[in-house]
């Protein structure tokens, strides 16, 4: 359907105020998650674990009401804002839906809020949409959330604080909330109230495509015990897990890095665009760039290389990365730019540099160079734990490998090997499908831990 014609058109809508109808337009596509009606069921059943009756429902992001379709209860309302998706809606009498941004809501006394809200990240929230959404949250909580903030976290705490007292909130929402560190003004915010939490980890496909764990979440305002309580299917059956990562061992910490530490993890290189600013061999080449004056090894990924590999010399990275077609040269703009270089970023289409880091920045090529970091290691892995190698090349990190800066050639041998072979898989969540992410700050207290074996 044209976005002008079914979304901007409609009178009364508040969209020229979150952003650009193009930015309106990315933020709703980025939304258009059907929640399975298993899912809505298996929502409904933890509900009533919770509540034998359920009097008023509230649904902010209700799409076309499937959650009012589902449930017993006395009256619902749901928001929503996008008329491909309210159209749709076919409710029950006692159920309404009203076509407003859900952070217009004056509501505070609900029994229940339900739903399943919108999953989109930090940069393709519309500034306007965020910067509301934030006032509002703030007003209703107290809490001043950052900017890096995923919207389903604005959701979340309109959630809380539009059920009463002893109201129940149930949202499915990505399950990694329970322990990630952008998440962490959420459990204190919780933690502080003494609300009882339920978490039940959903089996890793329930998205398909949407590469995260989900959860289904309730916070029940009635329980003032504080307690968290963790639940996973296994086969038929549903068991009571201790720890957040669903295994016996614990939650590996967050540690930061402070100015004394002798080894320290650094987030890898985001230059703005991987596209635009690391290249293939055939692509340097091509375009006369020269290794050293124009273009300096990198590595974006260490998924080409085995797990036993130790170490990213000369010969590994021709073989893995420089013959084998893959992004391993990172542009130098550190300094003066050749003719030949000038060429190329001249000619870089302007959709390409439209990112929000090349926007930020006077020139939109020029970054600082980081320090070359002594041991790389990948933040994503599957299996028991990172791959880690020493850097002998003085390649640059970029994207999700990490860089290990501070050890002595010897120690860094050392210290990429223990990576390698600790076990770091049970003590972590995984974000999806097998695959486990590491925060830097995780790395950092595996870091500690290894200093202090
Ligand atoms: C993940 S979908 C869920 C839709 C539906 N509840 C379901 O479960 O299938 C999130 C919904 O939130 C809506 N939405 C996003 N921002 C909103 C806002 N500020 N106010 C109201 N609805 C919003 C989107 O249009 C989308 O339909």
């Amino acid at each position: 359907m044209n976005f002008r014609a079914s979304r901007t058109e409609i009178e009364g809508n508040h969209f020229h105020q979150w952003g650009t109808a193009e930015e309106v337009d990315l933020y709703l596509d980025r939304c258009q998650i059907e929640t399975p009606l298993e899912l809505v069921d298996k929502v409904w059943q933890c509900v009533m674990q919770h509540r034998q009756r359920v009097g008023d429902v509230i649904d902010f992001g209700a799409g076309d009401g499937r959650f009012a379709a589902k449930g017993d209860y006395k009256k619902y309302t749901g928001y929503e804002v996008d008329p491909l998706r309210w159209s749709k809606a076919q409710l029950p009498k006692n159920a309404k839906l009203i076509h407003r941004c859900a952070f217009s809501s004056r509501l505070r006394g609900a029994d229940l809020c339900i739903g399943n809200p919108p999953y989109v990240r930090n940069q393709d929230l519309p500034e306007g949409w965020r910067q509301r959404a934030a006032r509002v949250v703030r007003q209703r909580t107290g809490v001043d959330l950052s900017g890096l903030a995923n919207a389903w976290q604005y959701f979340f705490f309109l959630a809380l604080s539009s059920v009463n007292d002893r109201g129940l909130v149930a949202l499915v929402i990505p399950y990694e909330w329970v322990s990630r560190p952008s998440s962490k003004k959420l459990r204190d915010y919780i933690n502080s109230q003494g609300w009882g939490v339920t978490v039940y980890r959903l089996p890793d496909m329930t998205f398909g495509r949407v590469l995260t764990t989900a959860s289904i979440t309730l916070v029940d305002k009635r329980t003032r015990d504080g307690k968290w309580t963790y639940l996973a299917q296994h086969g038929n059956e549903i068991q009571k897990k201790r720890f957040a990562g669903g295994n016996k061992a614990k939650v590996l910490e967050y540690e930061r890095a402070t100015k004394n530490s002798p080894l320290k993890a650094k987030r890898g290189l985001s230059p703005g665009n991987q596209k635009i600013f690391t290249l293939t061999e055939a692509e340097r080449a091509e375009l006369g760039l020269k290794i050293g004056r124009d273009v300096i090894a990198c590595i974006t990924s260490l998924k080409p290389i085995p797990h036993s590999c130790a170490t990213l010399s000369a010969k590994t990275f021709s073989r893995y990365y420089r013959d084998a077609g893959r992004r391993c040269w990172l542009l130098n703009v550190s300094k003066e730019t050749s003719f030949e270089l000038n060429a190329y970023l001249a000619n870089v289409p302007a959709v390409d540099r439209g990112t929000a880091t090349c926007k930020l920045r006077e020139n939109w090529w020029e970054f600082s160079m980081p320090k070359i970091p002594s041991v790389l290691v990948a933040t994503g892995f599957r299996g028991k734990g990172p791959k880690a190698v020493v850097n002998a090349i003085g390649a640059h990190a970029v994207g999700s490998v990490c860089g290990i800066h501070g050890p002595s050639a010897s120690f860094a041998k050392e210290i990429a090997r223990k990576i390698r072979n600790t076990e770091v898989a049970s003590k972590i969540v995984a974000h999806s499908m097998g695959l486990h992410k590491l925060e830097i700050n995780q790395i950092n207290a595996l870091l500690m831990r290894l200093l202090a074996k």
